[in-house]
């Protein structure tokens, strides 16, 4: 009997040995709830031994990377392991993330008759929109060729070296005991002051900070950011909520508020309305505030990497006002000039925010400065599961205001081309016409195209509109754009 159990523990010990990084196999996830436990495919990312307590790294295969996790050995089901094969590789998360996404937006129903002009040069639905399964959001063109400056980085919060070179810049062999000037790198210029990152490696995959407090809040992170590599053992990171430095400790942070005298983000307060404010932050005079935005950002961004120039942007910083000060929100970057007629590079709402309608409010204003430009523009790509869902909610709701509320001209159907949408809500066209498509709302009709919306879609879209109790006050922003292009530099 006791040689018995002598040889399971020598079995499991065995198998458990056999868990090595790139192996799969059922891992028990710890977000849902134990009734409806679920034991999903992973990928082992790393493993390590700390005081004789074994952990994985696990990556659940058809999940986003946010949930990825360290795991006892208690929730691997180890006899059912896949050892890696050579043409098995984990699927990069990509892209415009639906694969990633779980929830989608709803189908809606169709039949009251809207009529519709499509662009001359559509000649089907099909083709315009995709018909080879692409969206127009994987239309991007090549920007390359356009040179960033190198930069250094602030003495005080320089980023340590072996991660620039990890992340973003070029990979030495003798990685500078001090932070050097970033070589413009010679690959495509990238586009974001994250730009999209493809060739992750296994240490910027590994979540690598535990918490942060921020103001009264503490936020588990979802992804990797480099901060510095001695902040990434300890349990908490603070950061000064208005000029976001991060500490190690919360006396240091206290130290710190005696000498911050800021109470907002820095830069120019553009737009106040009740408790909510916008501030226009240049990337090049704010650089070390700029930076710490990037950084904390990036807790929170998978697919962009960091881009320490923050000279080519401006960032907008929402923020929310008591008596304590103008408490950060959320944000968006911009580029100063993007030939891409991108209106925004990264957009975040901070988790403790979330899901409270402050992402749409950011994209309201988004397209709010681009109306004043008298442009339309569209987000960077490739958009995040979350930035696809919010957008697709803004387009939806924002494309079926002005759907609803058309009149009928001479006793006819109420008419509108796709331009017109465009102009009136600055939406770009191949986003205006992938929304009405995704909403099935464009029909072929007795040779035209007409669209459709029955009284039921009608009815959800009001109740939907009610929610939205924050709406961007146009009259509220004091703003007068800049031709960027005509200065001599950003
Ligand atoms: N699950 C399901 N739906 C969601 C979720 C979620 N976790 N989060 C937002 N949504 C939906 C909401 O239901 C809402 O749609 P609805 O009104 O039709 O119901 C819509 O998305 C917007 O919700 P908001 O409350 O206005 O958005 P929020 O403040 O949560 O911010 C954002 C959205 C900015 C994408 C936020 O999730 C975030 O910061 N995520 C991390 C960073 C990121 O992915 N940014 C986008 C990258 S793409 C780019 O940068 C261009
Ligand atoms: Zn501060």
């Amino acid at each position: 009997m006791a040689d018995d159990k002598e040889n399971k523990k020598i079995g499991l010990k065995t198998t458990l040995d056999m868990v090595v990084e790139g192996c799969r196999l059922p891992v028990k996830m710890s977000i849902l709830p134990n009734e409806e436990e679920e034991w999903p495919l992973a990928e082992i990312l790393s493993r390590k031994e700390e005081k004789g307590k074994l952990e994985f790294y696990v990556h659940y295969i058809d999940f986003n990377k946010r949930l990825d996790e360290w795991v006892l050995p208690d929730r691997l089901r180890v006899e059912e392991l896949q050892f890696p094969r050579k043409d098995q590789k984990t699927p990069q998360k990509q892209t415009s993330s639906a694969a990633n996404s779980r929830p989608t937006t709803p189908d809606r129903e169709l039949q009251l008759s809207k009529k519709l002009s499509l662009p001359e040069q559509t000649s089907s639905p099909a083709a315009k929109l995709g018909g080879q399964g692409q969206t127009p959001q994987s239309q991007t063109k090549s920007n390359a060729g356009r040179k960033r400056k190198a930069i250094f980085l602030d003495e005080k919060q320089d980023l340590p070296p072996a991660y620039c070179n990890s992340l973003s810049l070029q990979d030495s062999q003798d990685a500078p005991a001090t932070p050097q000037p970033s070589a413009p790198p010679q690959q495509p210029r990238q586009t974001g002051s994250m730009s999209s990152s493809h060739d992750e490696n296994i240490i910027t995959r590994i979540k690598n900070i535990e918490t942060i407090e921020l103001g009264k809040y503490r936020i588990k992170p979802w992804y990797f950011s480099p901060y510095p590599p001695e902040l990434t053992t300890i349990s908490i990171v603070f950061i000064c909520e208005f000029c976001l430095k991060y500490v190690k400790s919360r006396k240091c942070l206290e130290r710190h508020r005696t000498k911050c005298t800021l109470r907002h983000p820095p830069g120019n307060e553009i737009y106040r309305k009740s408790t909510i404010s916008f501030f226009e932050i240049d990337g090049r005079k704010n650089k070390m505030y700029s930076q710490n935005l990037c950084l904390l950002a990036k807790l929170f961004l998978d697919h962009k990497t960091l881009y320490y120039d923050t000279d080519p942007f401006l960032f907008y910083v929402m923020t929310e006002y008591d008596i304590k000060g103008f408490h950060i929100v959320g944000f968006f970057s911009k580029e100063k000039e993007s030939t891409e007629d991108y209106n925004v590079a990264c957009i975040l709402t901070l988790p403790p925010y979330q899901r409270k309608g402050y992402g749409k409010l950011l994209i309201e204003f988004s397209y709010e400065l681009s109306k004043f430009e008298g442009k339309t523009g569209s987000p960077e790509k490739p958009l995040s599961d979350l930035g696809l869902l919010s957008y697709r909610s803004y387009w939806s709701q924002t494309i079926l205001e002005i759907l609803v509320n058309l009149k009928p001209e001479n006793g006819e159907r109420p008419q509108i081309t796709i331009n017109e949408i465009c102009e009136l809500t600055s939406i770009r066209k191949e986003d205006v016409i992938s929304t009405l498509q995704h909403l099935n709302l464009i029909n072929y009709y007795k040779g035209q195209y007409i669209i459709t919306l029955s009284q039921e879609s009608i009815d959800t879209h009001n109740r939907a509109m009610a929610k939205r109790k924050i709406r961007i006050d146009a009259k509220c922003l004091h703003w007068t754009p800049k031709d960027w292009a005509k200065r001599g530099k950003w």
